[in-house]
């Protein structure tokens, strides 16, 4: 009967640990894109039909996301700096967990 308890514990545990790891390798952070990309890379993509910007190190299609913004993102299109500057100006880090669902890579 113990025997048999031991081994209940036993699966139980295990199947903890593997959902938390699912759960973990699941998460956006996790999933995140590390291919790298030249700047000039990111300033090949300046048009708003196809728009890349590069912050903190990372690189991101913003392109689907420009339409969901009131004010107009366009002018950025294919910048690292410039983005960077009006971005963390206007919005400091507090809309960073949005950027991270465009993020394509990191610049190399
Ligand atoms: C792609 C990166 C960006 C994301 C994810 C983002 C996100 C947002 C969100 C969610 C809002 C709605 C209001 C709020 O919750 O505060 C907002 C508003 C605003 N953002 Fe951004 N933003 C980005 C880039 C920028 C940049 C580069 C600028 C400056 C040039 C800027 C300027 C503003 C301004 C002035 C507002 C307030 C009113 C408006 O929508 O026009 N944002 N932003």
């Amino acid at each position: 009967m113990k025997k048999v308890t031991y081994g209940l514990i036993a699966i139980g545990a295990l199947l903890i640990v593997a959902i938390g790891f699912l759960l973990v390798n699941n998460s956006p952070e996790s999933s995140i894109n590390e291919t790298a990309y030249s700047l000039d890379a990111v300033k090949s993509h300046n048009a708003a039909e196809d728009c890349w910007v590069s912050y903190s190190g990372n690189v991101y299609d913003i392109t689907l996301f420009l339409s969901e913004h009131k004010s107009g993102l366009e002018e950025y299109c294919g910048t690292g700096d410039e983005f960077e500057e009006a971005y963390s100006g206007t919005h400091g880090s507090s809309k960073d967990y949005i950027l991270d669902d465009y993020k394509i890579g990191v610049v190399e």
